[in-house]
């Protein structure tokens, strides 16, 4: 069996569903629950006999210890983290905590695991580590993408916090010969993901006639991948990738946030049409007639990375991963699956939601 920490946040329950539509294996799967994680992502696996959840902090030690000896996982895949940037900008002390004291005490107690199994238990083990592209800083317009080799140079408290958890993993391999792998991956989009991020929020700012707050100019460039070709190479890697080795995932699909947030507004526009639909715009008080109306620029993010590119043509090339969504196909099912899942926005939209949402955007007001 394998073991997932984070497995009931946007990643984690995308991979956990992929695992066990596409294995027999069990998965143990290890979440705190934040604000961030959600059991109602994990729906269609109830009653799987193969998805165990447990409920827990990666900070704590013995129950990491305890879970490592009961099950006797052949991997771990590290998903748990603090993960969102404008969060980390306004209290960072989760960041440190979960990221990288998280990160720690998880790799002190597979180390343990791993030096009590024998023979090929022992050889076959993996520690998979799920980090970001944004441990690479920001690029210019005209740099070249980011590549395994490119420096850490870190801007955010999140970022800085990753770095330093793929530091912590990196050196397990170097001083212990620690079987780890790490992969470094840009903005993912998709199902389950939680609308305090850009494109979920927009979707249902839209919906619900509120505005659509860009900070700045909008032309910051992200990657992004669509989180099932994510997962996808993550279990590639999990599978055939080299210990010690990192590998860069995305989705040669560089776009500016303001484009990614007309596209939206258009697929809403064809999709759920607001006049049909009678949105009213909450500042006006008027029915909307093309959700674009709602864009509204807000205060730039403090320390605000221009841009991230990943070159992901090392996992292509040595393990033979590539994307199955273009952007637009992706963004499509996207806008569908909020469409359709309505009832999984409400839930998880609760006060502690509502709370940040009103502190966020009063500080990011012009
Ligand atoms: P998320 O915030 O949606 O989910 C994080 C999950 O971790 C939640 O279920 C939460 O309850 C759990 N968690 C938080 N603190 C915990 C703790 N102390 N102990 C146990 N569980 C804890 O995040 P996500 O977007 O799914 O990201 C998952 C991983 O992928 C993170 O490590 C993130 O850095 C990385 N990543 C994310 C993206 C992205 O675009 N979202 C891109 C690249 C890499
Ligand atoms: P986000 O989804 O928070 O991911 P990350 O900061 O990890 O890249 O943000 C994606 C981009 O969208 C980022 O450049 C910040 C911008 N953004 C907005 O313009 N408005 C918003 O309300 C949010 C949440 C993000």
């Amino acid at each position: 069996m394998i073991l997932v920490t984070g497995g009931a946040g946007f990643i984690g329950s995308n991979f956990v569903m992929q695992w066990c539509a596409q294995s027999d294996e069990p998965v143990v799967n290890l979440d705190a629950l934040t604000y961030a994680g959600n059991l109602s992502n994990l729906k269609s696996l109830s009653g799987n006999l193969r998805h165990h959840f447990v409920h827990g902090n990666v900070c704590d030690g013995p129950l990491l210890h305890q879970l490592l000896a009961d099950h006797q996982p052949r991997a771990i895949v590290h998903f748990a983290a603090e993960s969102h940037v404008d969060r980390s900008i306004t209290s960072p002390d989760a960041f440190i905590e979960t990221n990288v004291v998280g990160t720690f005490r998880l790799l002190e107690a597979a180390r343990n695991y791993w030096n009590s199994l024998l023979g090929p238990q022992k050889d076959a083990f993996r520690l998979l580590h799920v980090s970001t592209d944004e441990v690479y800083g920001t690029l210019d317009p005209t740099d070249p993408a980011f590549t395994e080799a490119t420096p850490y140079r870190p801007n955010s408290p999140y970022s800085a916090s990753k770095a330093a958890s793929d530091h912590l993993v990196r050196s397990y391999y170097h001083t212990y010969g620690m079987p780890v792998l790490t992969t470094n991956c840009s903005n993912n989009y998709g199902p389950f993901h939680f609308p305090e991020k850009l494109i979920p929020l927009m979707i249902v700012n839209a919906l619900a006639g509120k505005l659509l707050p860009v900070y700045g100019n909008g032309q910051q460039i992200r990657d992004w991948l669509y989180v099932e070709d994510h997962c996808a190479g993550i279990c590639r890697v999990l599978e055939a990738g080299a210990c010690g080795e990192t590998y860069n995932i995305g989705g040669w699909n560089e776009k500016a946030n303001i484009d990614i947030v007309r596209t939206v507004c258009h697929l809403l526009d064809e999709m759920a049409p607001a006049s049909e639909r009678k949105v009213i715009n909450q500042s006006t008080g008027k029915v909307v007639k093309s959700y674009d109306e709602l864009i509204t620029h807000v205060a730039d993010r403090p320390g605000h990375d221009l841009r991230y590119a990943i070159d992901a043509g090392k996992i292509e090339r040595e393990l033979g991963w590539k994307p199955v969504e273009t952007f637009e196909s992706g963004i499509r099912k996207t806008v569908a699956w909020y469409l359709s899942n309505q009832e999984w926005v409400t839930g998880v939209m609760d006060g502690s939601y509502r709370d940040w949402v009103a502190k966020q955007y009063e500080i990011g007001k012009k």
